[in-house]
């Protein structure tokens, strides 16, 4: 299957630390997605400054980054068809006051900052993330 039909994720800091990480994963595979790679690890500074690299300028970075290294976090790669617009829909609004019903924002972020999951914002970006994280051989 090709990088179109990929996304990744985080699964971020306040939600590992607050225990969500198994009813996040039941919503990602109820949601059709199959996972193709996954592992729970922690990001260095280094690393969620070049990730969130985009941000660098804005207001927000220096919190982003802090919250971002201040845990463990599952990183995954995930498969379904439409993968990156199917799985911005199914998280939600990144300020999950704003997110809608039923959304894994809505259900268990709990700020703007601690907004319990990344999301890609394209295929190209999708691509980019996951292999930040994985090797061809970790994904399944
Ligand atoms: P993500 O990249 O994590 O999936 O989130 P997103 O696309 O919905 O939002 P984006 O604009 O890419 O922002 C990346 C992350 O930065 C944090 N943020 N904090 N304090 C703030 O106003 C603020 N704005 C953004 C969030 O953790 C957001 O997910
Ligand atoms: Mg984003």
């Amino acid at each position: 299957m090709n990088a179109t039909n990929r996304t990744f994720t985080m699964l971020k800091p306040d939600a590992v630390a607050n225990g969500h990480v198994g009813a996040i994963l039941n919503h990602i595979n109820k949601a059709g997605f199959r996972i193709v790679a996954m592992k729970l690890t922690r990001l260095s500074l280094a690393e969620a400054s070049e990730f969130y690299g985009v941000h660098s300028e804005r207001f927000f970075f220096g919190e982003l980054v802090a919250y971002m290294t201040s845990g463990p976090i599952v990183a995954a790669i995930l498969e379904k068809d439409n993968a990156v617009a199917d799985f911005r829909t199914a998280i939600g609004a990144t300020d999950p006051a704003k997110a809608d019903p039923g959304t894994i924002r809505q259900l268990y972020a709990q700020s703007i900052a601690a907004n319990a999951v990344h999301g890609s914002d394209s295929d190209e970006n999708a691509a980019i993330e996951g292999a930040f994280f994985f090797s061809g051989r970790e994904q399944f």
